[in-house]
């Protein structure tokens, strides 16, 4: 059967999560938000943006190591279905697409991110693009509904995390996410993550500060959310967006600095927020990482890399992993 099938698991519930989130990170002693409240479509769009930016280096970068390794990595596992976690256009699961279109394999598409109507629109075009294909879109939080991406048939897939996206949880609840991915993996399926590599700190720090302040943009748009999602009243002008490397950590962070001491009230959780000027909210960690870290990771997680990809610089680079003890594929 080929088509369209979308789920969502998003509902009332996730306001509430917002809503946890705000009520949890703003009423620490050190202010901060999961970055997953970025992305409402106003934060998908300016992220798209971002990606066109001549400092952000990791979109472009990841998307040539697919392009000269899609073939190679579709010819070693025989993939013919694609699970995509923060899928967000899909652009880069275009060149997984095609290769696997190439090899005569492919069969599925599983899109799954919050963002409801990416999942839907690259669900809708992608059909249209690739003949026979099936998309089975999930509208979900990868965190809570892995349980909810469809068994195989029995055809070889890839579970992909790109973008860099595993930099933005911590150590801990990153191998959590890793373990929780091995489980979507069968002895013939791979993970392929896309990671930002360790480099010079001014390259990091222009990444995630370009001079056209897109991404200053972006960083304020939490504020946005929050106000509209729960009735609070941030005036997000009076938030400038801090990007730094933290050595320590080997991540870089993004932050929202209050200029002038203020009350914000959240409407919805009856609760008011005090800021002193110059006071911090983080708003995301990125991590950078060592091939040596990353299968530190792997291991903890109960995976094994396999393959490590990476572009002639070394900046960003894609791993393939399988669970511990998988047999290799061919290839
Ligand atoms: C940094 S963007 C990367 C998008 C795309 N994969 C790429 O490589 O360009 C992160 C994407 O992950 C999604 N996302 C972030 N946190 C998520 C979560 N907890 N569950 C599902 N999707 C999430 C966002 O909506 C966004 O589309």
């Amino acid at each position: 059967m080929t088509g369209v099938a979308i789920a969502s698991y998003l509902s009332e519930a996730d306001e509430r999560i917002l809503a946890n989130d705000v009520l949890d990170g703003l009423t620490r002693p050190f202010k901060e938000l999961p970055p997953k409240h970025f992305y409402d479509a106003r934060g998908s769009e300016l992220f798209e943006q971002i990606c066109e930016l001549p400092e952000y280096y990791p979109t472009r970068t990841e998307a040539g190591i697919l392009g000269d390794w899609a073939d190679e990595i579709v010819a070693r596992t025989g993939a013919g279905e694609l699970v995509e976690l923060g899928s967000g256009t899909a652009d880069k699961a275009r060149i997984l697409l095609d290769a696997m279109a190439r090899a005569g394999t492919l069969r599925r598409y599983v899109p799954l991110d919050v963002a409801e109507r990416m999942v839907a629109d690259s669900a809708r075009q992608l059909v249209e693009e690739y003949d026979g294909l099936e998309v089975h879109g999930v509208i979900g939080d990868f965190e809570r509904h892995l349980d909810h991406v469809p068994d195989t048939d029995g055809t070889p897939r890839i579970v992909a995390l790109l973008g860099g996206t595993v930099g933005n949880f911590p150590p801990g609840t990153r191998r959590t996410l890793l373990r929780n991915m091995g489980t979507l993996l069968g002895r013939d399926d791979r993970l392929l993550l896309g990671t930002d590599l360790v480099k010079d700190p001014a390259v990091i720090e222009a990444a995630y500060d370009d001079r056209a302040g897109v991404t200053a943009e972006f960083n304020r748009n939490l504020l946005h959310v929050i106000n509209r999602e729960l009735g609070a009243n941030f005036v997000a002008d009076q938030f400038e967006h801090v990007a730094f490397f933290d050595d320590k950590h080997q991540w870089v962070e993004m932050r929202l600095r209050a200029l002038a001491a203020c009350s914000v009230e959240i409407g919805d959780l009856g609760m008011t927020v005090e800021f002193e000027a110059g006071e911090e909210l983080r708003t995301e960690i990125s991590a950078k990482f060592t091939r040596e870290r990353l299968e530190a990771d792997y291991r903890a997680a109960g995976l094994a890399l396999e393959h490590w990809y990476t572009d002639e610089d070394e900046l960003f680079a894609l791993s393939l992993a399988g669970r511990e003890g998988a047999q290799s594929p061919a290839g």
